[in-house]
This record gives C-alpha cells, sequence and structure tokens, in this order.
C-alpha cells in the first residue's frame, strides 16, 4: 500500500473561481433578477415591463405564478415573487430555496454575471443571493473535461444591501465552500497529513496562527485514544491547534471548537459493511467546519478569541490494529474498555477535550459525525446536539440553528444513560447498548470535560447523498454559517 503524501490538494481544488457576490451602484447589467417581497407590489414592475407583459404577469401571479422570465436582446429579465410568510426565519429560508431554483434557468442561459434587483424584498434579497451561490456550488477538480460556464458574479445594487453584508456574505460563503471542499476530497487525495497540511495552509490564506503536532508530540502528550485509533494506519496521527486571537476580543477565555478529523472511518477490526463504508472520507467533517469557521472569522475580524482542535487519524484495518474488547489508556489518564472500533470518533475528541481544559475555555463545542443513531434519529435535516453549557447559551444556539437553518434538537445527557456505559474492566467502555447511541456517545465524552460544553452530532446533515436545495450533494459545510451567527450572538450582541 502506497500513500501520496507529497501533494496537496487544497491548492488545486482553491483554484477554481467560485461564484462571489459583489456591490455595484443600482443600475442594471444583462441577465438581471427583479425580487419582489410579495405579490402585492406588482406595481413596482410596471417600468420595467412592456405593457402586454404587466398585464400577463398579473394574470399569472393571480393564479400563484411566482417566477418568470423575459429574454430579451441585452439578456434575460427574471422576476421572481417571494411567498408571504410570517416567521421571519422561514421567510429567509424561503429567499435562500427561491435562489437556488433559479440556477436551473442560469445555467441553460449559460449567464455568469446577474444583476438582483430588489423591489421591497427587504432582508431577503441577501437570503436570496446566498442560496443561489450556495446551490452553485461544484467540485470539479476530479473531471479531466474543463467545466462548463457557470455563475460567477451576482452584482447586488448598493440599495440592497451593504457593502459590508456583501463582505461578510462573501467570507462566509467562501468558508462554506473551503469546508465543503476539504469533505469532498477523496481519502486517495486526502490522508492524515495532508489534512494537517491543508490547517497549514488555511492558516496562512486566512490570518490565523496553527500548531500540527505530529506523532512524537502526540506521544509526548500520551493521548492514547487518538494512538490507538491510528494504531493499524501506514499515516501518522496529527494533532492541530487553530487559534484566533484578535486584539480587542470580547472574551477573556477562549471559545474552544474541537472537530473530529477521522480522513477515513472503515469501521476497523470492527469493519463497516459496504454501503456503510463507501462515503465515509466525510467522517472528518466536523474538522472541516472547524477550519471553515476559524477561516470566517479570521477573515471577517471577528472579535473573540476561538481555539480549534482538531484530532487526526484514519480508521484502518492491520495487522497492528486496535482490537475489540482491548484495553486503552486515554489523554487524561483513565482507560477505556474498547468494545467497538468502530466508535473511534468518541475516543479521538475525548482526548482533544482534555487536552482543552488547559485552556479554561469560556465556552467549547466538538463537532463531529459522530453515530449513525444520530442520523437515525433526525435524518439530514438536525443537529442533534447535547451538553453542559447553560440554557441561554443553548437559546441562543438554537435561535443560530433557525436563522442560519442548520438547525439544532437538543437531547437529554441523563445519568441513567451513563449507567450503560460501565464496563467491569475498565473505567468505561466506548459503547453503549444499541438505544439512543447519539447520547451514550454524549455521556462518553462528558467524562472527559470540567467546563461549559456542547456536543454536536452532524453525522445527518454533513453529507447528503442528493442534493436537497441549496444544500449541494456530498459535503454541505454544515456548522459554519451555524458557527458564526452563534458567536456573533453570544458574544457581540
Ligand atoms: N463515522 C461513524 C458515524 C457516521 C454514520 C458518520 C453515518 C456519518 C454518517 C462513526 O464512527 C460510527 O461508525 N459510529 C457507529 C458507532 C457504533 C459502532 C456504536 C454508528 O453510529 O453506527
Ligand atoms: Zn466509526
Ligand atoms: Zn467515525
Amino acid at each position: 500500500m502506497s500513500f501520496k503524501t507529497d501533494i496537496f490538494p487544497l491548492i488545486a481544488s482553491r483554484a477554481v473561481k467560485r461564484v462571489q457576490l459583489a456591490a455595484v451602484e443600482a443600475g442594471f447589467v444583462h441577465n438581471n433578477l427583479v425580487l419582489l417581497a410579495d405579490k402585492d407590489h406588482l406595481d413596482a414592475l410596471d417600468a420595467l415591463l412592456a405593457p402586454g407583459e404587466a398585464t400577463f404577469l398579473r394574470q399569472a401571479a393571480a393564479h400563484d405564478v411566482s417566477s418568470f422570465s423575459f429574454p430579451r436582446a441585452e439578456g434575460v429579465l427574471f422576476v421572481r415573487i417571494l411567498k408571504s410568510e410570517k416567521d421571519p426565519y422561514i421567510a429567509l429560508e424561503d429567499a435562500r430555496l427561491a435562489g437556488n431554483e433559479l440556477l436551473g434557468e442560469l445555467r441553460r442561459y449559460k449567464i455568469e454575471t446577474l444583476g438582483i434587483q430588489n423591489l421591497c424584498a427587504e432582508n431577503r434579497v441577501l437570503a436570496f443571493a446566498e442560496g443561489l451561490a450556495l446551490g452553485s456550488y461544484q467540485f470539479l477538480k476530479y473531471f479531466t473535461k474543463a467545466s462548463e460556464k457557470a455563475l460567477q458574479e451576482i452584482r447586488i445594487s448598493a440599495d440592497s444591501a451593504s457593502p459590508a453584508d456583501i463582505t461578510e456574505a462573501n467570507a462566509l460563503l467562501e468558508a462554506v465552500f473551503l469546508t465543503r471542499d476539504l469533505v469532498n476530497e477523496p481519502h486517495s487525495h486526502f490522508n492524515s497529513i495532508q489534512l494537517g497540511d491543508a490547517v497549514a495552509l488555511a492558516a496562512k490564506e486566512y490570518g490565523f496562527e496553527a500548531e500540527i503536532m505530529g506523532k512524537e508530540k502526540i506521544e509526548a502528550l500520551k493521548m492514547g485514544g487518538l494512538l490507538a485509533v491510528n494504531r493499524a494506519s501506514q499515516i501518522p496521527p496529527r494533532f492541530c491547534v487553530l487559534e484566533w486571537n484578535p486584539k480587542g476580543a470580547k472574551n477573556s477565555k477562549p471559545v474552544v471548537l474541537v472537530g473530529k478529523g477521522v480522513v477515513y472511518d472503515t469501521g476497523g477490526l470492527s469493519i463497516k459493511p459496504s454501503e456503510a463504508m463507501d462515503y465515509m472520507k466525510c467522517d472528518m467533517a466536523g474538522a472541516a467546519t472547524v477550519i471553515g469557521a476559524l477561516a470566517v472569522a479570521a477573515k471577517t475580524n471577528l472579535p473573540v478569541h476561538i481555539i480549534g482542535l482538531i484530532p487526526v487519524t484514519d480508521n484502518k484495518i492491520g495487522e497492528n490494529a486496535l482490537a475489540p474488547g482491548d484495553i486503552i489508556t486515554m489523554g487524561s489518564g483513565k482507560t477505556v474498555e474498547v468494545v467497538n472500533t468502530d466508535a473511534e470518533g468518541r475516543i479521538i475528541l475525548a482526548d482533544a477535550l482534555h487536552y482543552a481544559k488547559k485552556y479554561e475555555p469560556s465556552l467549547a463545542f466538538d463537532i463531529a459525525t459522530l453515530t449513525g443513531s444520530a442520523v437515525r434519529a433526525l435524518g439530514t435535516q438536525a443537529i442533534c446536539y447535547m451538553g453542559t453549557a447553560p440554557k441561554g447559551v443553548k437559546n441562543n444556539l438554537e435561535e443560530s440553528g433557525f436563522a442560519t437553518y442548520e438547525r439544532l434538537v437538543e437531547l437529554p445527557l441523563w445519568k441513567e444513560f451513563g449507567d450503560e456505559l460501565k464496563s467491569n474492566i475498565a473505567d468505561f467502555k466506548n459503547l453503549g447498548s444499541s438505544n439512543a447511541g447519539m447520547i451514550t456517545a454524549g455521556k462518553f465524552l462528558e467524562n472527559f470535560v470540567d467546563y461549559p460544553w456542547l456536543h454536536l452530532d452532524i453525522a445527518g446533515p454533513a453529507f447528503l447523498r442528493n442534493a436537497n436545495g441549496y444544500r449541494t450533494k456530498d459535503g454541505t459545510g454544515v456548522g459554519v454559517r451555524l458557527l458564526y451567527n452563534f458567536l456573533k450572538k453570544q458574544y457581540l450582541q
């Protein structure tokens, strides 16, 4: 078996030019979209349409038709009428979805630049542009043929969104695209070493600090969990420490973000069946989210001190593999009976969460594609979360979940669930019963924290077999928009 470790895939994928938003003075480009808040505002269109067109549009709108295209000599004029919706978060999401739905037509007309004119659509123009941009994402790196023309620029008139809002939206889009790129990289081109390199490169590109620890340092730190999962691998583990510590940070003690960085999860000796393994390159999605969160924080100069911690390894089989029944000693000194080697995420996260204690975090998150039971419980629409952080923090997080439509559902960390992790030979087992596996995973992690903590199990929404709205197929970048929105809400408002 040989692995290339020298090539660095991130550079090539980042060279792909992805869509950006641009602030422009009011004034039309060739292809334009006019966005209306609802069908009560059709008068605003009269200046743009021929009388016959205006009559036709009124008649159709009366029958709830909400999308129109008028191809003209100079370009296409698109009209979209948004739904009336009382819930502000659903209204924003409807706008994102409407943006995404425009893509088919833009592709048909091979449109690369679109102007958006906001006619009484309030704050929904940015959401519309966001959905359009997120939906336009493609991962084309491994095609040998050059790609077709695609949307490159969305020009938004200055009366619709401030230049500062547009700069911020671009930073966020770029971070989501980076996270998706990292998740979409196949393991053949993205092993543990390369994930460490990607962190170092992102740090340089975005302006945060990073330390990439190799096996010797990990051994010196006695991270017995990370080393045990890595035991059968040809590729050494990494432990990455990312830091964004701006002048004037609003928090005196950092927020810590821990991301599961399993670059490929075969299950180990408790091997996965093929249909559960073929997409397991996604098992570093938590790590990719942490990288994206640090990237957007640095890019927007967010005044919040953030530490990212990423334990990185694959979970392979081999002569020396960790075996079910083995007992390992964790970084914290606690012993764990490894009942199932496929429950590896909690083992490496526990070492990272223990390491986080030295920062005395004001709040720590771990973000992980941790359990199949999270997927079975809530599907791909929600993040299962649980933790010891105060109620106010949880409320803010849930609200950010609705605002970004990366929604979360809390599950209980009742003591009784922890009883399932009692071992008769070590401090804990790494596996509970076949029920409520996402909670017993959370209970396992709870043993390694002594600070306000939230565990986000993103196994459902992180990676989609089929596109869903503007959430493109495969890596979705879930968590980046959520965490950015939350950090602003929690520390800046
Ligand atoms: N990486 C998986 C969880 C996962 C499932 C991620 C689906 C993404 C999509 C994790 O390491 C795992 O294998 N969990 C097992 C644990 C089980 C053996 C207790 C699971 O949940 O099936
Ligand atoms: Zn696993
Ligand atoms: Zn895993």
